[in-house]
């Protein structure tokens, strides 16, 4: 960026310099939300895979804290890949992925810490028989008197696949079979998966790896989707709906979930895709993480998913509009000259405009992010260009019903943009990179009229 402002959050996690990817180990211990990340601090590219540390009280606010785990081990010398953290008997247990012998094994290895900030290596506690080449991301649980771990892989044949096993000490474990398997159309590897009970389902959470675009779905490199069904331990895991994916913007990868102290369940995800362009690679940073969501089961039995109420806390210097506004012929309405870390709600009704697409953008008429509704596709678009950076021309999007007002709750913090739709709906996540005169947030439309019911500014 320029001079005066920089594309580093403010309100969402970022690598204090460095490369960044998936978030890990995210949990609550001490007193304090505990996230882990995917980190190289040497470079702005993935390389020597660390997990990088932080602690935040309110999942906004991040203290960062020394590097956790560096490669030391035979088990983990050539990267600390992903995984996930529990809590037992007052310790914090990270279990990740040690990968070695010239990156062609990868086996599942344990740490522990009593204070939440050093950590001690337990060592190697699974491995699989076999190519263990893709054999990644443990997801520990305790449910009754076991552990059980979920670690994401895939077939001779090439599809993706989730393996199963149970402990009772954390250190040995039991093949308890396949959770759940790719057919032709699901992807040929599963990385970063996530099981867990919403409302009574469960939901199983994957990461599949080179999925075939479907008409306005799975258009990203990688994908993050959940199937939802039941199971209890001893029995299989019976599907009964998806695969969904659960972000639908330009960049969301590899995310993680938790339960926080008050029962909630909290979605991390990494705000990036691995082929994205990172122009803050010149500010000495890659990656962000997205806003936490909290999720739940609706009674169709689909995920909601809603920011995470502590982001009102952060609510200030607000304009509040609860008045209509119409416009008409070609005219805009700039609804904020200098958006950088603020959260914009607005409700666009489309029974009330005319016009055929219409909705908010960031920029100027040619470049930079527009969030808008395409009236004959009867979808909501989040359309991105910044040429200057390499990043062309392209959307992600969403079905909308245009029969109610369609209500937006958008977040922008420095180089991200996240449009949570109706209430639970749907959510879209891409990165975004404005210049310091591309940062002016206005209504528009095409010929026609639009009518925006009420909208609200904060700065965050
Ligand atoms: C997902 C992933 C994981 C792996 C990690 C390596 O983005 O490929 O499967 O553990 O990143 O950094």
């Amino acid at each position: 960026g320029a001079d005066n402002y920089s594309w580093y959050p403010t309100f969402h996690f970022s690598p204090p310099k460095g490369w960044m990817n998936d978030p890990n180990g995210l949990s609550y211990y001490n007193g304090y939300y505990q996230a882990f990340y995917q980190y190289n601090p040497y470079d702005t590219e993935s390389g020597w895979m660390h997990w990088g540390h932080a602690r935040s009280t309110n999942l906004l606010k991040w203290e960062h804290l020394p590097i956790a785990l560096t490669p030391s081990l035979p088990e983990d010398i050539d990267g600390i890949f992903s995984g996930s953290a529990v809590v037992s008997d007052g310790n914090l247990i990270l279990m990740y992925t040690g990968v070695s012998g010239n990156s062609t094994h990868q086996a599942q290895c344990l740490a522990n810490s009593t204070d939440g900030i050093n950590f001690d290596k337990l060592g190697l506690v699974l491995k699989k028989n076999g190519s263990d080449l893709n054999f990644r991301d443990p997801k520990v649980w305790k449910q009754g008197d076991s552990w059980f771990v979920i670690i994401g892989s895939k077939t001779d044949d090439d599809r993706g696949e989730v393996l199963l096993y149970q402990s009772l000490d954390l250190k040995s474990w039991d093949y308890q079979g396949v959770l759940a398997q790719a057919d032709e159309t699901l992807g040929y590897m599963w990385e970063c998966p996530d099981f867990f009970t919403l409302g009574d389902k469960q939901i199983l959470l994957i990461n599949p790896q080179g999925m075939e675009q479907n008409g306005y779905d799975y258009q990203n490199l990688y994908q993050t989707g959940y199937f939802v069904g039941t199971w209890q331990p001893g029995e299989q895991y019976i599907i009964e709906k998806g695969f969904k994916e659960i972000d639908h913007g330009h960049d969301f990868y590899a995310s993680q979930t938790f339960l926080a102290p008050d029962g909630r369940r909290i979605l991390i995800g990494w705000l990036d895709m691995w082929e994205s362009v990172f122009p803050e690679r010149q500010e000495g940073w890659a990656g962000m993480l997205t806003l936490p969501r909290e999720l739940t089961l609706s009674l169709n039995g689909t995920i909601e998913i809603r920011p995470i109420r502590e982001v009102e806390d952060y609510r200030t210097e607000d304009v509040v509009s609860n008045n209509s506004v119409t416009l008409n012929d070609d005219s805009i309405f700039v609804l904020k000259e200098q958006v950088t870390s603020n959260e914009i709600i607005i409700e666009l009704d489309p029974v009330k405009s005319n016009a055929s697409t219409y909705g908010v953008r960031l920029g100027d008429e040619d470049q930079g992010v527009f969030v808008y509704v395409d009236t004959e596709k009867q979808r909501l678009f989040v359309e991105r260009s910044y040429p200057q950076f390499n990043i062309s021309r392209s959307d992600r999007s969403v079905a909308v019903d245009l029969s109610n007002p369609i209500y937006l709750d958008i977040f922008v913090d420095s180089s991200s943009i996240e449009v949570f739709v109706n209430d639970g709906e749907s959510v879209l996540s891409s990165r975004i990179y404005p210049t310091e005169l591309q940062r002016s947030l206005a209504v528009f439309h095409s010929e026609g009229s639009v009518t925006v019911n009420k909208y609200s500014i904060w700065n965050i």
